[in-house]
Formats: structure tokens, sequence, C-alpha cells
């Protein structure tokens, strides 16, 4: 199988370094016409700069690849806007959407300001609501899109220092979940990737020997895979680094069921708490709709009939 991305027009965030970058350059070595947007500040967000993606479209484009560069603010609904209408009066409207913008505002929760905690939801979890909204209509006009949004593994298990960072980032996966099911019926697949990578968010925290390891290139395969026609997959989150790829789930366990109509008490809860919480056959779900039903055929002991 051969992937490759010629007409396709790929808007990314955040990609004027780190793992952004690297999704451009080789979405655009596979032949995508990519719009390299960046506001080029500081890990923590404050200042801005056009090189960051300037840069990176001068090397695309020294490559023999094309692309354009965009300056906007994605934490501003207007920023957002701008960027998706760029995309389309330059190359048209967007293939592929890779929301990877990101800022961190490391501190203990007690002792975080609220407008740390707020900024880091504005660029993770409304950046990522804003272009997509912008872009989502022309995807559901053609008929087409894919869209890799980023989580990370602060969400998903938590980390100390990064409560704001790990809300943002678990939104994500709540707004993938239910955009999965949006997009369906018009060919948008949602995905979700998890990386791992020595790039500025993640600097410091990786051993030093690990660092040769952990170059964003390893996490780029499997986003510019979600990120190809071929892929069939929606609402994943792909875990990625270092060259291994995994998927994340939520799960449930199968849980304990007490007779209906009768009183259950909080003891009831607590002498039952190691087999609600074993998760020995725990199950995920596609969508909501499940969760429910099999809530209905524990009641009852009986499958729902299908409809
Ligand atoms: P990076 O700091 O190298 O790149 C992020 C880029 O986003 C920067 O170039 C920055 O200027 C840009 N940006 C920030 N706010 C923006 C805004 N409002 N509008 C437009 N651009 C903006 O970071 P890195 O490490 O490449 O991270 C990329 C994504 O991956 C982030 O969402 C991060 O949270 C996520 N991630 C990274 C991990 C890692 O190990 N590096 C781990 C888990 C998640």
């Amino acid at each position: 199988m051969s992937i490759r991305f010629d007409d396709r027009v790929a808007v990314i965030t955040g990609a004027g370094n780190g793992l952004g970058r690297s999704y451009a350059m080789y979405l655009a070595s596979r032949g995508a016409r990519v719009v390299v947007n960046d506001l080029g500040g500081q890990a923590d967000g404050s200042g801005q700069s056009t090189a960051p993606a300037q840069m990176v479209v001068d090397e695309i484009k020294a490559a023999g690849g094309e692309a354009v560069a965009s300056f906007d603010d994605v934490s501003q609904f207007e920023g957002a806007g701008n960027l998706i209408r760029q995309a389309q009066d330059h190359f048209g409207a967007p293939d592929i959407l890779i929301c990877n913008a990101g800022i961190l505002r490391d501190k203990s929760f007690a002792g975080m300001a609220m407008e740390d905690f707020e900024a880091v939801l504005r660029v993770h979890l409304l950046g990522t609501v804003y272009v997509t909204r912008a872009a989502w209509p022309l995807m559901k006009a053609r008929g087409y899109g894919r869209i890799v949004f980023t989580t990370s593994v602060s969400g998903l298990y938590g980390n100390f220092g990064q409560a704001n960072y790990s809300a943002a980032k678990l939104g994500i996966v709540g707004l993938m979940n239910s955009l999965k099911l949006e997009g369906e019926k018009y060919n948008i697949r949602v995905n979700t990737i998890a990386p791992i990578a020595a790039s500025r968010l993640g600097a410091g925290i990786f051993p030093d020997e690990a660092m040769p390891l952990l170059k964003p290139e390893y996490v780029t395969a499997a986003v510019v895979w979600l990120c190809s026609e071929q892929c069939r997959a929606t609402g994943d989150i792909i875990a990625a680094g270092a060259g291994r790829f995994a998927k994340a789930q939520i799960v449930e366990s199968p849980g304990i069921c007490f007779p209906p109509n009768q009183e259950v008490t909080p003891e009831m809860v607590a002498e039952n708490y190691a087999g609600i919480s074993d998760m020995t056959g725990a199950q995920a779900f596609d969508r909501s709709h499940d969760a429910v039903i099999k809530l209905f055929e524990m009641l009852t002991g009986r499958k729902e009939p299908e409809s």
C-alpha cells in the first residue's frame, strides 16, 4: 500500500515546531498542500513570532513541496476562522486537519492561578473546537475529512502539576467521541494521537539517554496514516512514541447489578466495591447508547431486541 496525499489540503496547527513541524514536512513530502499554522510564542503561550511557521514553509518549499504559513492564534474564534479561510483561499477546502497547537503552564492545583488554567484550556481544548468548527461544514459539504486531535498521557492517566493540561487533553477526547458519530455519514474520520516525543513540551521530562529514541518522527507515521484516505478508523486514541504504537480506550467493568425495586444503600456499595471495580471482562462502548443498552440487558437479564 502506498499512502499519498496529492491534491489534498492539510491544515496543521502548531506546526512551527516539534511534532507539528514533523507532520507538516512528512505530509508535504507525500504530496499534500500544507497550511503551516503557528503563533510562534514561548512554551507558556507568551509572545508571538512569524519565524517558526515561515521557517517550516521555507523548508517544505526548498524540498519541492507546497505550503503556506498562517500566524493565527487558534485559541481565538476569529483566529481559527481566519486560518480555515486562508487555507480555502490559498489551496481549497481542507481535507485534513491536525489540531496540535499547545502550551504548558504547570503548577500544583492549589497554587495555580485560574488565568493559567483558562489559558491552557483555551489553546488546547477551545483551539481544537474553534478550528474544527470552522473546517467541519466544509468537510461535511464535500463528504470527506480526516481529523487528528492531540491528547496526552497526562490527560488519559493523570500527572501531578498538570490539572489544567490534563482537563483540556481529556476534554479533547470527549469532543472526538461525539464528533466521530456526527462525522460518520459524511466520511469524516476523527481520531486522537497521544504522543510521547522529545520536543519542546516534552523537554525536561525525559532522561538524556532516551532523547534520540524520542524523535517526533517516530510519532509522525501514525498521524500520517490516520490522515490518509485508506484509514477507515474513527474514534481511536493512538499512543505513539519511540516507534511504539498502541491503542488506548476507556472501558467499563461488568459491574454489579443489585435486584431492581429495592433500596440500595452506601453500605451495599461499600461491601461490593471490589466486585464493582473488578476490571475482568471490561468492555468499551462505541457510543453512550451502547452503555445504556448494556445496563438494561443486565437489569432484565435479556438482550435488547435488534431495531
Ligand atoms: P511544541 O511547543 O514544540 O509545539 C507546539 C506549537 O504550538 C508551538 O510551535 C507553538 O508556537 C504553537 N502554539 C501554541 N499556542 C498556539 C496558538 N494559540 N495558536 C497557534 N499555535 C500555537 O510542542 P510539541 O511537544 O511538539 O507538542 C505538540 C502537541 O503534542 C501539543 O498539543 C502537546 O500538548 C502534545 N503532546 C506532546 C507530548 C510530548 O511528549 N512532546 C506529550 C503529549 C502531548
